[in-house]
């Protein structure tokens, strides 16, 4: 009888030979502490965290922790129910009216991660007789919503405005189509050519979905993300996010102007087969979303922040994602696993964490440092980390 964990034989023998070098597991590293959204104790040392998604720095908001201490102790722990039964509180619905006022629009649905967003959105508008187009590039819940929806799945080349145009092209008259793009591709920090790519898809009545997870709160006037900056938005039928990035919490929305959206919140089987957010969840993403409408300054130094360390990694001989900063993201890109690890860990002993991002998650089999920043991160912090990658990438010859 075959062991149904033979497949993962190549993955355990890879990860065993690494660790048997003597290498720090680095998809194991425990936070001992979290001092505030810039600095955590890791083995015991006070380590700048430099791969989290908390790019506003909500996370010890004073005002974002109070909420939800005062929700725990009005609403209780938890919901113990779905939206559609008995888990839609108050705190819920002031949520989403949070969304709605952050982006502006009509509708808005909160799931309980954004991973369910995509695959509760995506399974349940397109489904066995319609057309998916994508960017071959897309998070693995945009692939898991579309494979639960059964859609015919086009992927075209990352940020190919050209390949998107021709695979529409392709699609049998008549037929639903979907394009799902991203505002910003995690892996490398760069950023969706919005405008072309939305264009061509309206010239042809396809609907269009962008993935804000990586740029809401900061990307654009008002933090609503890529869609926005590229003066897009309202061309744009649902955009998806997160409350696990920016926001500073956990969960995940749908916010739309369709005039048939609230249909989704009896059909939608991510949304109504699961228990809701808990009380303080939803308290602490109300009050961050809110916070985030006025953050203008914080948005300022971040692209200051992202600059300054982009401009510094390339000049100590980085080979980094983008020729520019374009996002919180900026990747550092290893010549392989075992380099990407031996510097991943030399960084931590120099006090930093970053996150190694290695295939399959990783565009082209690519071995990444990545790098995001946090509109919390001092000008000093920002010095400091230069200081590191320096000592670490001399330290592992990664550079001269
Ligand atoms: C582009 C994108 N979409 C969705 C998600 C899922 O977000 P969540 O952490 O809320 O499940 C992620 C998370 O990394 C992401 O990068």
């Amino acid at each position: 009888m075959g062991d149904l964990f033979d497949k993962f034989q190549p993955l355990i023998d890879q990860r065993e030979a690494l660790l048997a070098t003597g290498l720090t597991d680095p998809f194991n590293l425990v936070m001992e502490e979290v001092v505030s959204p810039t600095v955590a104790i890791c083995n015991g040392q006070p380590t700048i965290l430099l791969g989290t998604y908390n790019y506003m720095g909500m996370t010890f908001d004073p005002d974002v922790i109070a909420a939800g201490k005062q929700a725990l102790d009005e609403f209780g722990s938890g919901t113990t129910g779905s939206r559609v039964l008995n888990g839609t509180y108050q705190g819920h619905k002031d949520c989403e009216a949070a969304l709605r006022e952050f982006y502006a629009m009509d509708h808005a649905m909160v799931f309980s991660t954004g991973y369910q967003a995509n695959l509760g959105i995506i399974s349940t508008i397109a489904g066995k007789d319609d057309y998916i187009i994508l960017d071959i590039d897309s998070h693995a819940s945009i692939y898991d919503g579309c494979a639960l929806g059964n859609a015919n799945i086009v992927p075209f080349r990352h940020n190919d405005v050209e390949a998107l145009e021709k695979r529409l092209g392709r699609i049998p008259a008549g037929a639903g189509k979907l394009v799902i793009l991203e505002g910003v591709y995690s892996m490398l920090g760069d950023i969706a050519p919005l405008k072309e790519m939305v264009a061509v898809s309206k010239a042809v009545g396809a609907m269009v979905l962008v993935d804000e997870a990586h740029s809401m709160g900061f990307i654009g006037e008002n933090g609503r993300g890529v869609a926005e900056a590229e003066g897009v938005i309202d061309d744009v039928d649902f955009i998806i996010g997160t409350f696990s990035k920016s926001v500073g919490t956990v969960g995940g929305f749908c916010v739309s102007n369709h005039p048939k959206f609230e249909i989704l919140r009896l059909v939608c089987r991510p949304y109504v087969f699961t228990a809701s957010l808990p009380p303080s969840v939803v308290a602490t993403a109300a009050t961050s979303i809110r916070k985030l409408m006025h953050g203008a300054d914080k948005r300022a130094h971040l692209w200051a922040n992202s600059q300054k360390l982009h401009t510094g990694l390339k000049a100590l001989g980085f080979t980094l994602g983008t020729d520019s900063p374009q996002s919180a993201i900026i990747a550092v890109i290893m010549p392989d696993l075992e380099k990407g690890a031996a510097m991943w860990e030399a960084l931590l002993h120099e006090g930093l964490y970053v996150n190694l991002a290695r295939p399959p998650a990783t565009p082209g089999n690519l071995t990444l440092l990545r790098c995001s920043l946090c509109a919390e991160h001092s000008g000093e912090q920002v010095d400091q980390i230069l200081g590191m990658f320096a000592a670490a990438g001399r330290a592992t010859n990664c550079i001269g």
